[in-house]
């Protein structure tokens, strides 16, 4: 550690530039894994469950000892997880005392365009602190169509949906890199009763884990780079960045590279990668004997049709893996870290679990687990291509789509309700591509068969340098106009995002 500037890091790695922190580092594996509390609702109807949170900003202990200022929904960073049931709308109204405009997306969520949480969707501050804010955004461009209201706003999830770990996270355009950053997200997992009846772990043995990196200031505050880049003009204000922050603090659900003590029993994880810009490679030192650590039994969108077994697993910022693990495997006593292959140093470790006890095993992993119906290439009727590179933006080096930095009145893509089309992803860098309402399966990888961590209903699929990625999806659900972008927070905020409309 030291208050050493920015640096360029491996592209193939991770596309980013590494924060040091500037404080001393704790020793790992000594702060309990902390769980997101569960937010009760405040009212139940007999259509929806309703749910209120305010975005303030507070300070946490984060590393011990020392205050963070932060921005948190409820005021906590992982903010609250929400627990819906399929099928079952859940209302969320939030209000933002925070000093910024801010957006509210449920990633994963098959959502209605205007609680989607568009990037120019603003919610204004309660304070009325920005007045006259109007996104311009890097290129100038005013979104007529955006709906922008001041201190609340309520997003409606009807929630039509397969059991998912889905997340909610800040949306603004040009900002959601700095806002998420600063602690703007939370776990939104969806249940139903195909999932509720195979007898996977449950309760105490299901840990959702949001794994993020951050860099701290010698004042505890979490360095990052960027600000608001509507006020890049005033004195003293860094340019935004536009490589991907990299921090060398791993936190997973905010706590710095935390220790869960586990019965020897099979233990589900629902895993997040948060991250700005950070790619892991995920294992476990030692591995269990005969390898094969990680069951996986669903993917960003849900249950697989059957589980795989991977001896590691790669994660892109936004994706999700819903993986078992059996710690029965080790004997009590064995402490088993799940270390990051694609870190050095710091960020080689992510957190620990100490197998504490015996356990009565009361779960499996079934060989069936949902019916997923892959779609085929002979439905779709569409074909399109989208290339994710570098390029100019304004007058700046930023990220392009199609050749294009976002603009929020341009529409690329126009599927009619319902279609099935296949989308053709080329990149010149690992960008992890993200798609709203719908989900996908993907189709092809460097035209061949889809690797072994594609498998599944994806709404993020990482894309490697200058390999050609083919996903297929059925864009039904609701009309409208959706995002789809580089899940890099950075990427995102410098360009590298576009619109498509459902018609
Ligand atoms: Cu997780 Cu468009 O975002
Ligand atoms: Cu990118």
């Amino acid at each position: 550690a030291g208050a050493a500037g920015p640096r360029l890091v491996g592209r193939a790695a991770a596309t980013g530039e590494l924060l040091g922190s500037a404080v001393p580092l704790p020793a790992p594996f000594q702060v309990p894994l902390p769980v997101p509390a569960v937010l009760a609702p405040v009212a139940k109807d007999a259509d929806a469950d309703r749910y209120e949170i305010v975005q303030r900003q507070t300070t946490a202990e984060i590393l011990p000892g020392l205050r963070t200022p932060i921005w948190g929904y409820q005021g906590t960073f992982p903010g609250p997880t929400i627990e819906s049931r399929s099928g079952r709308t859940a209302v969320v109204r939030h209000r933002n005392e925070l000093p910024v405009p801010t957006v509210v997306h449920l990633h994963g969520g098959r959502t209605p365009p205007d609680s989607d949480g568009y990037a120019t969707d603003l919610v204004l501050p309660a304070d009325g602190t920005h007045a006259a804010f109007s996104h311009g955004g890097h290129t100038g461009m005013r979104d007529p169509d955006a709906t922008v209201t001041r201190g609340e706003r309520e997003y409606r999830y009807p929630l039509r949906q397969q059991a998912a770990t889905l997340w909610y996270h800040d949306h603004r355009m040009d900002f959601t890199g700095p806002a998420v950053y600063r602690g703007l997200a939370g776990f939104h997992i969806v249940r139903d009763d195909e999932e509720d009846a195979l007898p996977l772990p449950r309760g105490e043995r299901e840990l959702p884990l949001m794994i993020t990196d951050r860099a701290f200031a010698a004042d505890g505050s979490m360095r990052y780079p960027s600000v608001d880049p509507s006020l890049t003009t005033l004195p003293g204000v860094e340019e935004p960045y536009v490589e991907g922050v990299l921090g060398d603090v791993i936190l997973v659900n905010g706590a710095p590279w935390p220790v869960a003590e586990v019965s020897a029993a099979r233990h589900r994880l629902r895993v997040l990668n948060a991250s700005n810009a950070r790619r892991y490679d995920l294992a476990l030192d030692p591995p269990p004997p005969g390898g094969g650590a990680f069951t996986q039994i669903g993917a960003d969108q849900g249950l697989l049709a059957a589980p795989r077994v991977h001896g590691h697993l790669p994660i892109a910022p936004a994706e999700r893996y819903d993986l078992v693990v059996d710690f029965g495997r080790y004997p009590v006593g064995t402490e088993v870290t799940l270390v990051n292959r694609l870190g050095t140093g710091t960020t080689a470790r992510v957190m620990r679990f100490r197998v504490a006890r015996r356990g009565a095993e009361d779960s499996r992993v079934p060989d069936r687990l949902a019916d997923v119906a892959p779609l085929d290439r002979a439905q779709a009727a569409v074909t399109r291509d989208f290339s994710f590179r570098g390029g100019r933006v304004g007058d700046r080096h930023g990220w392009t789509v199609n050749g294009e930095p976002y603009a929020p009145t341009r529409i690329d893509a126009r599927p009619r309700l319902g279609a099935v089309e296949i989308w053709r992803f080329v990149a010149d860098l690992h960008h992890p591509i993200h798609l709203h309402l719908v989900h996908f399966h993907v189709l092809s990888r460097g035209g061949r068969a889809p690797g072994p961590y594609d498998a599944g209903r994806k709404d993020t699929v990482d894309l490697r340098p200058g390999e050609a990625v083919e996903v297929i999806a059925r864009f039904d659900g609701y009309r409208g106009r959706y995002m789809f972008h580089c899940h890099n927070a950075e990427h995102e905020d410098m360009g590298m995002m576009a619109n498509f409309a459902t018609v």
